[in-house]
């Protein structure tokens, strides 16, 4: 089996490697390049801390380390929670040669990114993501936050970190509903992007449901790699980078009416996924195709009693709706994605009502 695959994001000044691998931590990953002052924070939460910090730490040399243990969750990605953050920063008297090292999911990635992006003006930070979703969505593009009362992510900063380090050995711990949730994210990629990795994927979801290493190296670093693409022609989220939002105001809209933690992120992206095809110019097959690699995936294609005008509804409030103009993204084909602005309501009713109610 291939050992490790390093992909460049490149971002001029703030490029940064991801490396992929298995039994990188229980290997002694060689931090000293990474860890240029003398002291690192580590900070992760209360389910990750008894299953890998002891293994991290046990990499980690010459330096001196402090560790702070978050509570577990989303609704810990909070003022209050970023704010322990940087307590703990002032208290340890960091500098601005400092590293602060985010292990775990997406939670964790996006309050230390953002607590590392405010801390001084900025300390370098490192991500290592133990989910799948984190490995192949959030550690990687600098998008850093923590939400309001008034909305999900509404606080952040765009912040590089300088390494993503991805072990999938620590994906052996966990859940198997949010495996799958990563899934729906790489299904995304190869739908938008990649029709070779979309093939790939058909051939081996069952190979990645029962976490087969090779498979699983393949399948993020396919995804790492197109998104570090799709950021680097467009890291402020200017234009391009939006079609990683495929099946996302659909998701973000059934999320809402449903309520947050009844479908995981994920679930709502599949079923995103699908009625974001349906309004698509594609051969039928194609959406077939992607249905069926859904299911596959064991991800929900379907979720029954939702009114289609509530749904519309929340769709136009979403943050990146202007004068209520959906932009939604739709594919050309599978593995070729664009954004459409002009889409009748009416027909985006139509396919609700049709899929959904
Ligand atoms: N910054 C971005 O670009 C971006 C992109 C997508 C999502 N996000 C954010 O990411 C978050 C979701 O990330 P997530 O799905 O990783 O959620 P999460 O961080 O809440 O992790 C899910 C659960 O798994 C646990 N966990 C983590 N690693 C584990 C392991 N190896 N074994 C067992 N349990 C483990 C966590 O403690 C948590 O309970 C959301 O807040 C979302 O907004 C950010
Ligand atoms: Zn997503």
């Amino acid at each position: 089996m291939k050992n490790q695959t390093i992909i460049d994001v490149e971002l001029g000044d703030r490029a940064y490697p991801i490396t992929i691998g298995a039994s990188i931590l229980e290997n002694k990953f060689d931090f000293d390049q990474w860890i240029k002052g003398k002291d690192c924070l580590i900070v992760t939460n209360e389910i990750v801390a008894p299953l890998f910090l002891d293994l991290l730490l046990s990499s980690i040399k010459n330096k001196k380390v402090e560790t702070l243990i978050l509570p577990d969750g989303e609704s810990n990605k909070t003022f209050h929670v970023w704010s322990q953050v940087l307590d703990k920063l002032v208290e340890m008297k960091a500098s601005r040669d400092s590293t602060v090292i985010a292990l775990g999911g997406g939670v964790i990635g996006d309050i230390v990114g953002f607590a590392s992006a405010s801390y001084m003006r900025g300390l370098s930070y490192i991500q290592i993501p133990t989910t799948l979703l984190s490995q192949v969505d959030s550690s990687v593009g600098g998008k850093t936050g923590i939400n309001h009362s008034q909305g999900k992510n509404l606080i952040g900063a765009f912040y590089q970190p300088s390494l993503v380090l991805i072990d999938i050995n620590t994906l052996s711990t966990l859940p198997k509903r949010e495996l799958i949730c990563g899934l729906a994210e790489i299904i995304k990629y190869g739908a938008i992007f990649d029709k070779d990795f979309f093939n790939w994927l058909e051939e081996n979801i069952s190979n990645l449901l029962n976490k087969k290493p090779e498979a699983l190296i393949h399948a993020i670093s396919i995804s790492c790699s197109i998104k570090a693409k799709i950021v680097s022609d467009d890291e402020f989220e200017m234009g391009k980078r939006a079609i990683l939002n495929f099946g996302h105001t659909f998701a973000h809209a059934l999320e809402n009416i449903l309520g947050y933690g009844k479908l995981q992120h994920g679930e709502a992206v599949a079923i995103g996924m699908i009625l974001a095809a349906k309004l698509s110019p594609i051969e039928n097959y194609d959406l077939e195709r992607l249905e069926t690699l859904i299911k596959k995936a064991h991800l929900p294609h379907k979720v029954d009693l939702i009114d289609a005008n509530e749904m519309l509804e929340k769709m136009l409030l979403d943050k990146k709706v202007k004068a209520k103009q959906l932009r939604l993204v739709l594919l050309r084909s599978l593995g070729n994605a664009y954004i459409e602005e002009n889409i009748r309501h009416e027909t985006i009713l139509d396919v609700i009502n049709k899929t959904l109610s």
